[in-house]
């Protein structure tokens, strides 16, 4: 960054005349001509490319792109490699390892001559991990997001991913489709570069910091193979090395208004529910108080206006034709704060300006939303003594006033088990309560909330019933399923202590997610509850689980929360 006097921060490293700036000068030139490190910002490109990380693939290309723009605009690029997430492969689950990521962004930034950087984000944790680091280096920073895959095409149908993947896979086990034609859909699926093209995490990440204020706008929804993603690489390359003379830092635009705005906004695109713990620890991490309630107050009552998969009928690269984020910015103008800066160094009311909507199916107005009062609910009561959420818009209605019966199932092992056992107790009444799979239970919270009904209801044509649990749920998936219930069971969250048969109420309306059991038998349960084993006590899972915040907390570590900086004293040599 150029500090307030001016000098670059790289210039404690490269604009030195003594043996620190001799190393630092001689081992990076390799080819350089002596004037790139003439005082030119030094950009950072940090890549979350892996071929683990399928979504990520093409993000060699993009920083090529964004390399082009910051030589244009006078600056040295240098291009970094950090740890990658690839959902649909890593295991347990990408989410234990979004807060390792992060340190590995932050420290990467922190301990190199970089002046500013660009973050490639593609898949689910990838932007999270990559903005909580960043925000805690402190740096001009920019986004730039690898964009959704093409929709998906199979025989005459639009797919949509991981949506559409239950439906395959029921078909396939019921028989109605052959191993061949199973094979077809999955690449009919996935036929492109880029990241889930359904409104799951990824693309509700992409809308999440885009409507934060630090990509270009626009951003979110050019899919990836669209040669006008290059061009905004490209763009943002250049804008960076403005944003590093301007000396505009993440913590000038990423104020307590902006997240407010992501919030406003993820009601209206029928956002994951991800979003949640991960704007938490965003938010954090630039030492804003952001709590759950905020999510209910500012987001519950607003409409949905994008009709994408899961919640609608319409996929990513249609919402791009349609004029993608900027529409939704404009419809709820009257409720965002237009004048919030953004990395253009303008406001989002000027970046905003002219835009116009080409379809609307796709967009609705505010004046005929596709679903009233969209946004996700937060419940509390004695099973969720630090809340847990419901996503209205992907529930079943007649569901959200409940009250049933508890079957409970202590793992996510149990529940495999004997989910589809015939001698299971269970009927379109009961609530499926699944317990162990928060931060710490799981670990890593993993995406098994939204868990399949049983056979035999299934069989009977039952389609959603109520599901409780301290896990997460696929940005893609839907049901009335409530999660991030805080305390986990595994720390001794009431959850631990339902049984099978105990009554459960939920009533969204009053925000109320009840276990009618006495407090008297609650703690003679409390008093014979013993802490699960832990999975592992070595390495990283132990540094997990001894630090994981909950849900209702954004699931950081503690010792990563609140505002660091970029400042390193100490040299190497
Ligand atoms: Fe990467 Fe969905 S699996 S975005």
């Amino acid at each position: 960054m150029a500090e307030d006097n001016g000098k670059l921060r790289s210039a404690d490293w490269f604009g030195r005349d003594d043996k620190g700036g001799f190393i630092h000068r001689s081992w990076m030139k390799r080819g350089l001509p002596d004037h790139e490190f003439d005082g030119r910002p030094v950009i950072g490109i940090c890549n979350t490319w892996s071929e683990l990380t399928p979504c990520n693939i093409h993000f060699r290309d993009l920083a090529e792109a964004v390399k082009r723009g910051i030589y244009e605009a006078g600056g040295l690029p240098v291009e970094f490699p950090v740890t990658s997430l690839g959902e649909p492969i890593m295991r347990p689950t990408t989410m234990l390892f979004r807060n390792l990521a992060s340190m590995d962004v932050e420290e990467s930034i922190r301990a190199n001559p970089i002046d500013g950087v660009v973050l490639l984000t593609g898949c689910d944790k990838t932007t999270p991990a990559c903005l909580m680091g960043a925000a805690s280096v402190d740096l001009p920073t920019i986004v730039v997001p690898g964009g959704p895959m093409l929709n998906g095409k199979y025989r005459g149908e639009e797919l949509g991913s991981g949506t559409d993947v239950w439906k395959f896979s029921e078909d396939f086990r019921a028989g109605k489709i052959t191993r061949e034609e199973f094979r077809q859909a999955e690449a009919g699926m996935t036929r492109s570069d880029g990241h889930c093209m359904t409104m799951g995490t990824a693309s509700t990440m992409a809308c999440m910091v885009e409507a934060l204020g630090v990509t270009l706008p626009g951003g979110a929804a050019i899919p990836a193979p669209d040669s006008r993603r290059k061009v905004m690489a490209h763009m943002a390359g250049g804008r960076i090395i403005e944003m590093v003379n301007e000396n505009l830092k993440l913590s000038d635009i990423l104020v307590r208004e902006v997240f407010e705005k992501s919030i406003k906004v993820n009601a209206a695109i029928g956002g994951s529910t991800n979003f949640i713990v991960h704007l938490l620890a965003i938010a954090g991490r630039v030492g804003i108080e952001l709590d759950l309630d905020d999510f209910d107050r500012l987001g519950s009552q607003l409409p949905l206006l994008v009709n994408l998969m899961p919640a609608g009928k319409y996929l990513m690269e249609d919402f791009y034709y349609a004029g993608g984020l900027p529409v939704v910015i404009q419809e709820l103008k009257d409720e965002l704060h237009m004048d919030a800066l953004t990395v253009t160094g303008k406001s989002l009311g000027e970046n905003i300006a002219g835009t116009v909507c080409y379809d609307r199916d796709v967009i609705a107005p505010m004046e005929k939303p596709l679903i009233e009062a969209a946004g996700l609910a937060v419940l509390r009561g004695n099973l969720c003594e630090d809340g847990s959420i419901i996503k209205p818009s992907a529930a079943t209605p007649e569901l959200m006033q409940h009250r049933g019966r508890a079957v409970v199932f202590e793992t996510i092992e149990d529940y495999n088990e004997r989910i589809d056992s015939p001698d299971l107790d269970v009927d379109e009444n009961s609530v499926l309560v699944l317990q162990n799979v928060g931060p710490v239970g799981y670990p890593g919270m993993a995406e098994v909330g939204n868990m399949g009904l049983p056979m035999k209801l299934l069989e009977k044509g039952v389609r959603d019933i109520v599901r409780i649990s301290d896990g997460r749920m696929s940005g893609t998936a839907y049901g009335t399923v409530v999660l991030h219930v805080a305390p986990e069971a595994a720390i001794g969250g009431n959850l631990a202590l339902v049984r099978n048969g105990d009554m459960i109420e939920l009533d969204v309306a009053r925000r109320r997610l009840h276990l009618d059991v006495s407090e008297e038998e609650l703690a003679k349960r409390r008093a014979e509850w013993k802490r699960p084993e832990p999975h592992d006590i070595r390495g990283y899972v132990s540094l997990y689980t001894d630090h994981v915040l909950q849900a209702d907390k954004g699931v950081d570590f503690d010792f990563l929360v609140g505002k660091s900086s970029s400042v390193v004293t100490r040299e190497a040599h």
